[in-house]
């Protein structure tokens, strides 16, 4: 019913049906995305050659899906085209990812990835790449993707407009150990599990969402860097958890400086380290600039979760489907609640199979 009334107001306001969303659920600035409509199987999970990804997001257009499932451990970096869909949902279990190389949209526009799995680790020796990057994209929206083992940052996003990055898992950055960094914008963070990272959980030098999300065992989360950029900001209803890296909880907000705005509500903070789930609200961000109501008129209706509900929810839904033993080893480190959590220089180091990078 819902769907019949956008689709008739669309075309009652003689806009095009691209106007709806990249797909049913999606959410947030990337939600504009159609990605692509011819359809493409990939079929063989080799790093290069007919039937794989790297033919299928070699010509725009594509709308992918998968009749394999396992480990692509790739070459060379994965560049895609613009207007691609990659359905990672259609593989069979356990389900599909990349390993050992970036995958890049770098300057490409209209691109929508679900349920990938993108492991960089450290059989990737360049240190100047992460496990996705998107600088200078634009309209991509990432969602119940599982990113670990980025080396550069788990998201290299700089110059990039329109995005969402929705129920995913972005934890175990290794090498500069970042989550993710986001610059141009908007952008919307929404329901993602942030874990075992050094600092950018983001760092979003853009008008921002950020709703919904968990983060855990940080040192620094969320952040501008202290930039120049005047910036607005709603925050809602996320769970910042301290863990055994954590020297400094009240750095859930980090170097939020007077140049940016910022909406704060149901946010909570557990600092304690004890095993449990009892945090205490934590809504000021900084040095900024406080807004009594949301800069984005979608903020509020996006923050259906209060922060005790959005740990139950993201943690029994974020990564790509089903998980596998590296996001359930994030997992399970959050659930110990302070107790557990190691902010890694190698994937081995995590004690998993396959070198760290788990089997699929
Ligand atoms: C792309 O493929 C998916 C999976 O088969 C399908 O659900 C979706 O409708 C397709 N989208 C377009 C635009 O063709
Ligand atoms: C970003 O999305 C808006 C719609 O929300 C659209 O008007 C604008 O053209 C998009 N920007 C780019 C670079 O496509």
């Amino acid at each position: 019913m819902a769907y019949l009334q956008t689709l008739v107001s669309f075309l009652a306001l003689g806009l095009p049906l691209v106007s709806a969303l990249a797909f049913p659920g999606a959410v947030g600035f990337g939600s504009v995305a159609t990605g692509g409509t011819t359809p493409f199987v990939v079929t063989s999970i080799a790093d290069s050659g007919t039937g794989t990804l790297r033919d299928a997001v070699s010509v725009s257009g594509r709308n992918i899906t998968f009749a394999v499932s396992g480990y692509i451990v790739l070459a060379s970096p994965l560049s895609l085209s613009s207007s691609t869909t990659i359905n990672g949902q259609t593989a069979p279990a356990p389900g599909i990812g990349v390993m050992a190389r970036e995958v890049s949209a770098s300057g490409k526009t209209n691109i929508i990835i679900r349920n990938l799995r993108m492991r960089q680790g450290n059989m990737d020796t360049d240190t100047g790449k992460s496990a996705f990057n998107m600088g200078t994209a634009s309209n991509v929206i990432l969602d119940h993707c599982s990113i670990e083992y980025g080396v550069f940052d788990g998201i290299d996003a700089v110059g990039t407009v329109n995005v969402t990055v929705s129920n995913s898992i972005i934890a175990l950055p290794i090498g500069q150990q970042f989550g993710a960094h986001l610059e141009t914008g908007p952008a919307t963070w929404y329901r993602n599990l942030w874990v075992s990272a050094h600092n950018r959980q983001p760092l979003t030098k853009a008008n921002s969402q950020y709703i919904n999300n968990v983060v855990y065992n940080y040192q620094a989360a969320y952040t501008v860097a202290n930039t120049g950029g005047l910036f607005s900001h709603d925050i809602l209803n996320n769970y910042f958890i301290a863990g055994p890296s954590t020297t400094s909880a009240g750095d859930d907000y980090f170097q939020m400086n007077a140049n940016q705005k910022v909406f704060a509500s149901g946010n909570f903070l557990d600092s304690n380290k004890d095993g449990v789930l009892n945090g205490a609200a934590a809504n000021t961000v900084g040095s900024a600039v406080v807004l009594t109501a949301p800069w984005n008129s979608g903020s509020t209706g996006l923050a259906t979760l209060t922060a005790a509900a959005a740990y139950t929810s993201v943690l029994a839904n974020a990564g790509a489907s089903p998980r596998d033993s590296v996001d359930a080893f994030v997992v399970s480190t959050v659930q110990s609640l302070g107790k557990t959590g190691t902010i890694f220089t190698n994937q081995a180091s995590t004690g998993l199979a396959n070198n760290g990078y788990g089997t699929l």
